[in-house]
């Protein structure tokens, strides 16, 4: 059984990796604890940004000399390579820590094994305390690195009847003020947020962060097949945050567009528009580990379909509307028995809405 300590120590260390959210893809979320030899806390930190020190190295910083015969508390195996910054299991070693404590191991083949290092150099070495909630933490990372694209968040607002716009098409406000500031706090966590063309016509969405200090304003998408829906003068074409927008390889109005456009991504066609798969490819090799899709139901259902959905996050507002677009439009799926099924991990009051937290059930 974990003492008490240890389990405080290691909270503490997820709750610091949590400030990264947003800033570090495509290296993981990280945080750190160090105690000396007594278990009084001496340095902490988390890692802050791809290519700046780890959260190991920010925390023994802190420590200094304090470090020697003490624990540290890491939220992920720490690292055995040398990338950008110098393998941390060494780092550890050199500080002349005598525990290290570990939440979740290490699935990168590159920076494995930093467990085994740290034995070999008779420090104490623990895995798993934890290991959920700090999982929960990292799952964008830890999805993108098991699935080989970026971790897919869909969110949506609606109202108690399941429709997220009325039938003309207006949608501004389903959801309450308080439910749309934390959509920010969704956005400055995620690497990309991407929407729909019949979104960008409908409301000429913003979609960057707003009311977040210090936030890394994520890559806004817009997946437009024609390259006819995002026009000069666009809001999403601002310098708020950089701007992606996805075309078909062969679209009509591709050279027109681009020479209004910021940043352009030619792909494959499928179905009916874009090959998803591809379009996540593409934020793949972007360095996007964590995708925000605001939809629409459109855009959403293929996404569904393509099973590239790993989280669903609902606002469900005390309204009704009776007519206009539901949540989610065709999936394929035809009969009860193929229906996606999911577990709510969360259900948390957001001002008069209700958020609800789900995620696939594995098939
Ligand atoms: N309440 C909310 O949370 C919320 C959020 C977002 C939007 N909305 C509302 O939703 C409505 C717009 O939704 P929508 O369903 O019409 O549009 P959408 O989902 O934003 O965009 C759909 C369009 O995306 C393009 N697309 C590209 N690749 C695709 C693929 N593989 N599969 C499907 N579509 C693909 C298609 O047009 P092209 O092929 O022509 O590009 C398609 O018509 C608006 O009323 C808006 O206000 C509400």
């Amino acid at each position: 059984m974990a003492q008490q300590a240890d389990i405080t120590a290691m909270r503490r260390a997820v709750e610091l990796a949590a400030r990264g959210l947003g800033a570090t893809s495509p290296n993981p979320v990280v945080g750190c604890v160090v105690t000396d030899a007594s278990g009084h806390l001496v340095g902490e930190g988390f890692h802050q940004r791809a290519g700046g020190p780890h959260a190991e190295v920010h925390a023994l910083r802190e420590a200094g000399v304090l470090a020697r015969g003490g624990t540290a508390y890491v939220t992920l195996e720490p690292c055995n390579h040398t990338g950008r910054t110098g393998p941390c299991a060494q780092a550890l070693i050199e500080a002349g820590v005598s525990r290290v404590v570990y939440a979740v191991g290490d699935p990168n083949p590159q920076a494995t094994g930093g467990a085994d290092t740290l034995r070999a150099a008779g420090v104490e070495v623990e895995q798993g305390l934890l290991e959920d909630e700090a999982r929960a933490g990292n799952i964008a990372w830890l999805t993108s690195v098991r699935h080989g694209r970026p971790f897919v968040r869909w969110k949506y607002a609606a109202t108690l009847d399941g429709r997220i716009a009325a039938a003309d098409g207006t949608s501004r406000w389903i959801s309450s003020p308080e439910s749309r500031a934390d959509v920010h706090r969704l956005r400055a966590e995620a690497d990309a947020v991407v929407v729909g063309s019949g979104t960008a016509r409908a409301d000429d969405p913003h979609l960057a962060v707003r009311g977040i200090e210090e936030a890394v304003q994520p890559l806004r998408v817009v997946v437009d097949t024609e390259a006819t829906a995002v026009k000069p003068g666009a809001r999403i074409l601002d310098d708020a945050a950089p701007t992606l927008i996805a075309i078909a390889e062969n679209a009509e109005n591709a050279e027109n567009a681009a020479t209004g456009l910021p940043d352009v991504v030619r792909l494959p066609r499928a179905g009916r528009g874009l090959s998803v798969p591809a379009l996540l490819d593409a934020l793949h090799e972007r360095g996007v580990r964590s995708v925000l899709l605001e939809g629409g139901p459109t855009l959403a259902g293929a996404f569904v379909a393509a099973g590239a959905v790993d989280q669903v996050v609902g606002y469900l507002a005390p309204v009704l509307l009776g007519a206009g677009p539901q949540a989610l439009a065709d999936a394929g799926i035809t009969t009860i028995t193929d229906a996606l099924r999911l577990d709510v991990i969360e259900t948390a009051r957001i001002g008069t809405d209700i958020r609800i937290t789900a995620t696939p059930k594995e098939r």
